[in-house]
């Protein structure tokens, strides 16, 4: 008998409800919403799942604000915790989001000790390492969500410069999430050529430095919330690749042990991943400049993560 998956989004907020929006479409397996905003997961998750008949799509999509209804979850994906606002930065966060992580981690791998974790909130590359500490699992099932977001922002800038196929882009972000991230230029291509050789560089930094501030340009516009379709898309696909075992080569932050020279935090590399979450991490040769650029947000993130208190 097939079982389907089951998916905890934690959070009922923009981000988790687009992203269980874009699960059910994706038919990817029953959703559970989860928030401690008595009436807001349950609502939303009505809403989601009166749509499916329309999306043909068989899922259940349910809301709860107790931790039980979410045991036993494949997954558990975290978006819970403050946003940012306009002028502040990712890290501004640290000191509010750390505590409902720890606390949510806590509580979900309680009833879901075999699922895979996966982090959305702020900062993410600490955030991760706080969900690590937390629930004590293997680092290859605690995963964060960034890359895929930055590198879909930098295909579709691309895509949109060359008026090209957003199909056709493929690119690599590496680093912490933040201003500091690394797109290498270097490997991005459209259809296999080069993009170093379709467009010169001042549009090609122009287009990385779109990337690097993605996050804060929709901060701008929205003034009270950041961004939460692109982020919601870029977990249902790290999802996807789980669920169904995909073995997808994608940047997101993971635990170095050793890799690129560094160990015992998260940062954004190349992955492998899998049912089993992170296969491995995977080394690619960096030229000089972009190893650099990629140790300076390592450093960052280090920096970080010196704020978090000894226990969460
Ligand atoms: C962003 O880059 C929310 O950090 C996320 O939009």
């Amino acid at each position: 008998m097939v079982r389907r998956s089951k998916i905890t989004i934690v959070g009922a907020g923009m981000t988790g409800a687009t992203t269980a929006h874009w699960c059910a479409a994706a038919e990817l397996g029953d959703v559970v919403l989860f928030d401690v905003v008595e009436g807001l997961p349950q609502g939303k998750s009505l809403d989601l799942w009166e749509a499916t008949p329309i999306a043909g799509a068989d899922v259940r999509i349910t809301g709860t604000c107790d931790w039980e209804a979410t045991a036993g979850s494949d997954v558990v994906v975290i978006t819970a915790g403050s946003p940012r606002k306009p002028g502040m930065s990712r890290r501004d966060l640290l000191a509010v989001n750390h505590r409902v992580v720890a606390d949510v981690a806590r509580r979900a791998v309680a009833v879901s000790p075999d699922a895979v974790f996966m982090v959305l909130t702020n900062p993410v590359d600490v955030m991760a390492y706080v969900v690590l500490r937390t629930t004590g699992l293997p680092p290859a099932r605690v995963v964060g969500q960034a890359g895929v977001l930055d590198t879909t922002r930098f295909r579709a800038f691309v895509a949109g410069e060359l008026n090209v196929s957003v199909q056709d882009v493929h690119a690599l972000v590496l680093g912490g999430h933040g201003d500091s991230m690394v797109p290498l230029v270097r490997l991005c291509q459209v259809g296999g050529v080069p993009l170093t050789s379709l467009l010169p560089p001042e549009s090609v930094e122009r287009l990385v430095e779109r990337t690097r501030n993605g996050g804060a340009e929709i901060v701008g516009l929205l003034k009270t919330a950041s961004a939460f379709y692109a982020p919601g898309a870029a977990l249902c696909e790290m999802l996807r690749a789980i669920l169904r075992d995909q073995g997808r080569l994608l940047p997101a932050p993971a635990y170095l042990q050793g890799e690129y020279g560094l160990r015992g935090l998260y940062t954004g590399v190349p992955i492998i991943l899998g049912a089993a979450g992170v296969r491995r991490v995977v080394e690619i040769p960096l030229e000089p400049d972009e190893r650099a650029a990629f140790l300076r947000s390592a450093a960052e993130v280090r920096q970080a993560m010196a704020e978090l208190p000894q226990e969460s």
